[in-house]
């Protein structure tokens, strides 16, 4: 159109032209400054959340092209969580005057009123990370833990805990309660010993007591044990973990998830057995009726190890597996630019994990991972009506269960809450389980379309 102009000497016919083109660029060019209608989280189904952390160096800071930072935020992701301005590092970077007499305006809490101030304006989700963490304490935190005796290490916990998620109470939606307290050695694995808190007798307990005392200040808020070298079996660590959390829901302690920190090396530990594994371990927590979220992934490009275009493919099928999970609600980045990540401080000769480079340009993992979004929504689901009531439900007269479904159930498996196969239903069309004992089982239900869900029953 333009040379055809030029080759005619019209020049005057481009204006019309050209004035035509801006209405139609000026609103691409409004929604790249203002957010992205198209960004990731608008081709995310019904309850599930992708999120990033955020790096408070270019979060609210205009010197630091703090508004195009959060201009991708606000585009891409409906949850985020702090990489640092919730942990007791940031909380209580400055020692209170009487530690073991916490008020609250010992705590720090500048940069948390402004993540909450800026999820509530932009309906995003909050997640909070960490309340309990070996690593990283305030500068005086090992010196003054180490003159407490076992009972205000415990009174110091408590109070720490009860002030802070009292402070965020329905702001924060989630909580990585305790966060890395299994020791990585990977024949024998144990809990942590050299940390802050090794006064406390029994780990268990200690960690235990955390998830009461963050429940009891904000009951509506889901509580998580976050941990890294627990997403595959061949980590004994996994092993002691699935242990540690199945003898929590057994005794009632109020947890409600596990988060699997994901920051792999692409190329080296991604491949199908990989992901399989991830699958396998969602399961299991599943039968727990456990939440299992992927909560800080990265995927590392280390020398020449990996490719772009292969760290892209790892992304895609992390996000499937995610899809693909009923209890996989959020997966997270660890960041979303190369710019900020903790990656090249850590790694020597590593770098670029994330889905935007530095430029805050879009990688090809970012169209990976929109991609795979996209293709999940074109997917026919059941019947949306039907599926939400879909479920097993309890019919008191007959003392059995019925199974109310659209779609067409292969089969049904009960288990006990140590993971333990109690009995397979197919065919099921009336009701079942009719011979078991009084208690708590979990369901796994097996569609003809391959889907499965789980769901937690009480037989009274
Ligand atoms: O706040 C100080 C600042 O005052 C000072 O000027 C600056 C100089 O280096 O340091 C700043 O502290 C840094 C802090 O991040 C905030 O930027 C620390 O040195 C730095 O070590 C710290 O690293 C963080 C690390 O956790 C320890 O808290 C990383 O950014 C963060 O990505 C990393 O996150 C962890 C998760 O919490 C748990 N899972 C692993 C993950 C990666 O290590």
């Amino acid at each position: 159109m333009l040379l055809a102009c030029k080759d005619q000497g019209e020049f005057i016919y481009i204006i019309p032209y050209l004035m035509k083109k801006l209405v139609l660029i000026l609103p691409l060019f409004f929604i790249s400054i203002t957010g992205d209608a198209q960004g990731l989280k608008s081709f995310l189904p019904s309850g599930k959340y992708i999120g990033t952390a955020i790096n408070d160096t270019y979060f609210d800071n205009p010197s630091a092209n703090g508004a195009d930072y959060e201009n991708i935020v606000k585009a891409d992701f409906n949850v985020v969580v702090a990489e640092n301005a919730f942990k007791m590092s940031t909380i209580l970077a400055t020692k209170p005057s009487d530690p073991l007499n916490l008020k609250l305006s010992d705590l720090n809490l500048s940069k948390v009123d402004k993540l909450i101030t800026f999820t509530q304006n932009n309906n995003i989700r909050l997640r909070g990370h960490n309340f309990v963490w070996y690593s990283y304490p305030p500068y005086w935190l090992n010196s003054e833990a180490a003159k407490w005796s076992e009972v205000q290490l415990y009174s110091f916990t408590k109070q720490y805990i009860t002030l802070l998620a009292g402070y965020c109470k329905g702001k924060v939606k989630e909580w990585d309660v305790v966060n890395e307290a299994i020791d990585d050695d990977a024949t024998t694995p144990a809990y942590r010993s050299i940390t802050w808190y090794s006064k406390a007798s029994s780990a268990q307990t200690f960690i235990d007591s955390c998830f009461y005392y963050a429940h009891a200040a904000d009951p509506d808020a889901e509580l998580f044990y976050n941990d890294y070298s627990i997403e595959i079996s061949y980590f004994k660590k996994q092993d002691f973990m699935l242990a540690m959390v199945q003898d929590m829901v057994n005794r009632g302690v109020p947890i409600n998830g596990v988060g699997l920190q994901c920051h792999f090396e692409s190329g080296a530990n991604t491949n199908d057995w990989v992901y399989n594994e991830l699958r396998i371990l969602m399961d299991k927590l599943a039968v727990m009726g456990l939440k299992c979220n992927i909560t800080e992934l990265d995927l590392r490009i280390c020398g020449s190890g990996s490719s772009s275009v292969e760290q892209a493919d790892e992304y895609k099928k992390i996000t499937k597996i995610f899809l693909d999970k009923s209890n996989c609600t959020s997966m997270l980045l660890w960041g979303f630019t190369d710019k900020s990540s903790w990656i090249p401080s850590f790694f020597s000769n590593c770098d670029d994990g994330l889905i935007y480079d530095d430029a805050y340009q879009p990688k090809p993992a970012y169209t990976a991972i929109k991609d795979e979004l996209e293709s999940s929504n074109a997917v026919e689901l059941p019947d949306n009506a039907a599926e939400a009531n879909a479920g097993v439900y309890p019919n008191p007269s007959s003392q059995s269960f019925f199974l109310r479904s659209s779609a067409d159930v292969k089969q049904i498996t009960i288990f006990n809450l140590q993971g333990k196969e109690i009995s397979v239903v197919e065919n099921v069309k009336e009701g079942f389980g009719e011979n078991l004992a009084e208690g708590f089982y979990m369901v796994k239900i097996q569609y003809f379309n391959g889907d499965i869900s789980f769901q937690k029953i009480e037989k009274m």
